[in-house]
């Protein structure tokens, strides 16, 4: 029955946060690859979760994608955040625009009723173009509040599906595969050890940084990503992994 099920999810969270040294594992019911409302519910949790941990003058830093762009969906409207700044956690890196940082991080800052800043960097510049650039006073400006965020939260992707959505050229790709990437998040691409093997030109948060924010929440779920998964988990312990239950039962599958 269902209180057998929920008991089994939970046991499958402490497996998850044993192997992986997480502070905390949240797992959804279902598999988001075969059912798109699991998403949502991934996105209601994750919104859920922000909440409990939001202080007054926080900074919180999003990424793009399709989990992500749940969050601000599953935040009801509220108040009583209007100090709270919501900023996109990496520059331009191909999404289309319902699914970048920006878009995600306007829309969240809408249902908090908090401020928002929002970068605009183009994709893909060349050394100079990019100095010139991220020394711009907004820029600038933008770029530090990214840089002390106090919470981040981010999505975790395949790396072919994720070099393809962001319009690399086959070559890459084809380098990016063979330097065995299988995971992507903000923009870098990790081998199934969790080593980074190639990193998309942008500005923003790096995950070097991740180490040094109060909380980190990653939302990634479908069994199809628990390889993508598992890699980014060895290359950052998150606060708290929201993922739903296909990618969970898988990632006590692989070794
Ligand atoms: C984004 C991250 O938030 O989500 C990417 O910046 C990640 O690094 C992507 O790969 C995953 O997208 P989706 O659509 O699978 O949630």
């Amino acid at each position: 029955n269902f209180v057998y099920f929920l008991r089994g999810l939970s046991f499958i969270a402490e497996r998850i946060k044993e192997k992986f040294d997480c502070e905390d594992v949240l797992i959804i019911p279902g598999d988001s690859d075969r059912d798109e409302t699991v998403k949502k519910q991934l996105g209601r949790e994750a919104a859920a979760y922000l909440r409990s941990c939001l202080k007054s003058g926080d900074v919180i830093a999003v990424t793009g994608g399709t989990t992500m762009a749940q969050v601000p969906k599953g935040m009801p409207h509220l108040t009583g955040y209007e100090d709270v700044m919501v900023v996109p956690a990496r520059g331009g890196l191909g999404e289309r625009v319902e699914l970048q940082a920006n878009t995600i991080a306007a829309e969240l800052a809408g249902r908090l009723g908090a401020q928002y800043r929002l970068l605009y960097v183009p994709d893909n510049l060349g050394p100079e173009a990019m100095e010139s650039i991220v020394n711009e006073p907004g820029i600038r400006e933008v770029i530090s509040l990214i840089r002390r965020a106090d919470i981040v939260v981010h999505g975790i992707g395949g790396a072919e599906e994720m070099a393809r959505r962001r319009g690399l050229s086959e070559d890459v790709i084809r380098q990016i595969l063979k330097n065995g990437a299988v995971a992507e998040a903000f923009g870098f691409y990790f081998d199934r050890e969790g080593r980074i093997v190639y990193t998309t030109t942008s500005v923003g948060l790096s995950v070097k940084d991740l180490k040094n924010i109060r909380k980190v929440i990653a939302i990634a779920g479908g069994s199809g990503k628990a390889p993508a998964i598992r890699a980014f988990l060895k290359y950052h312990r998150p606060t708290v992994l929201i993922t739903d239950e296909g990618a969970a039962r898988k990632l006590l599958e692989i070794e």
